[in-house]
């Protein structure tokens, strides 16, 4: 489908009031699990009782929107996301306040960035206000399970793929939105701990004019072998370099990168092979307001080696949803490990974390109008 076709379709959705009417299945008491031990949460290991849905086909836009149990699909095995990928996904969390406020962090931001990937991949995408009602229809309706512990939340994955079965390779004409909730721990086992990264001089995760900016599950498989790898000799994930030269750096594993030199802020700009993180953005700005200087450029890998070599590069931390601000105690490069602040959280990334943390949390206030509040406990 072309970019103005979707752009019909999507409003053509956004403004029929039958799509924005989700019928919501009845739960079974006996469908619906314990809950897990929050101290045992893990990341997305555990799932809600629901989930929501909603079809799309070619002929008649998306319908059928609604929230039922938590429970397997079926497809026909032809379908093309088992083939091609097609396939995009986004990350998000709710969170409770002390005071028992429901709260999402920037749900916006993923609705429009799922829209940019899903035209990337040829998929119809969901509006963004279609996005936004089910994600808070589905919060509310499943906000037993958004855990209360400090570092733990109720961890968002919504998912379009196509489901048309047919082995040609062309766009889907069928496809499938949906939510499930996890909630969730840290998403290293070790929390907010520095972590040891693998600068993968070999494989690449993206190339100019390729996918590496959309959130699409491709993406991860292709840096699975890698992960596997750096997880073999012990690292926890692989800072990824530019697919031409393999000179500049990109993103980690999971994660956007930034490099403190003092109390400058450096991270790869933008350059359509890196995912463009809100979590970042985040942080960039934050940051900005909190006086740092924060370069958004491209990144020698030498650059960022020969300072961690004559100590001007002081703390590096990566940023993602899952990940939120994760410390980088040490970087791998061909054959010798370098520590960055030795191999301890520093001042910039623990101000940064806490600042953040507090915004999504509800403890502080939120200057940048980033939260929104769905409801109470
Ligand atoms: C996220 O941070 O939400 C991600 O999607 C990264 C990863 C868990 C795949």
């Amino acid at each position: 489908m072309g970019k103005m076709a979707m752009a019909r379709q999507a409003a053509t959705v956004a403004r029929s009031g039958e799509i924005l009417h989700i019928t919501i299945e009845p739960l079974e008491s006996r469908d619906m699990k314990p809950l897990t031990d929050p101290a045992q949460l893990g990341f997305g290991r555990i799932f809600t009782d629901r989930m929501f849905t909603m079809r799309y086909s070619k002929g008649s836009g998306w319908g059928d929107a609604r929230i039922e149990r938590y429970r397997s699909f079926s497809f026909d095995p032809a379908a093309c996301v088992f083939h091609y990928g097609q396939e995009v996904f986004e990350g998000l969390k709710a969170y409770v306040s002390e005071d028992g406020r429901i709260l999402m962090f920037r749900p916006e931001q993923n609705a429009r960035r799922m829209i940019r990937s899903a035209e990337r991949m040829c998929l119809p995408p969901a509006p963004e206000e279609v996005f936004l009602k089910a994600l808070e229809k589905l919060v509310l309706l499943e906000k037993r399970w958004i855990p209360r512990v400090p570092g733990t939340s109720l961890y968002i994955r919504p998912t379009l793929i196509g489901t048309q079965g047919v082995l040609g390779v062309h766009p889907s004409e069928e496809a499938l939105f949906y939510i499930i909730l996890s909630p969730s721990g840290a998403y290293f086992k070790g929390g907010f701990m520095p972590v040891s990264l693998l600068v993968e001089d070999t494989y690449v995760r993206a190339v100019p004019g390729g996918v590496g900016e959309a959130k699409t599950g491709g993406n991860y498989a292709a840096s699975l072998l890698a992960g596997e790898r750096a997880q073999e000799k012990g690292f926890s994930q692989v800072l990824w370099l530019d697919g031409r030269e393999r000179k500049y750096v990109e993103e980690v594993g999971s994660m956007n990168i930034v490099f403190c030199f003092g109390k400058k802020l450096v991270t790869p700009a933008l350059n359509g092979s890196i995912l463009p993180g809100i979590t970042r953005a985040s942080v960039l700005e934050l940051a900005r307001r909190l006086g740092y200087e924060a370069e958004e450029r491209r990144i020698a890998i030498d650059e960022v080696i020969a300072g961690a070599a004559d100590g001007s590069l002081t703390e590096a931390f990566g940023t993602g949803t899952a990940a939120v601000i994760s410390p980088v105690g040490s970087l791998f490069y061909k054959g010798k490990n370098y520590t960055i602040g030795g191999d301890k959280v520093g001042p910039v990334t623990q101000e940064l974390f806490d600042r953040l943390t507090a915004i999504q949390y509800g403890r502080a206030k939120d200057e940048f109008g980033w939260v929104r509040e769905i409801g109470r406990v």
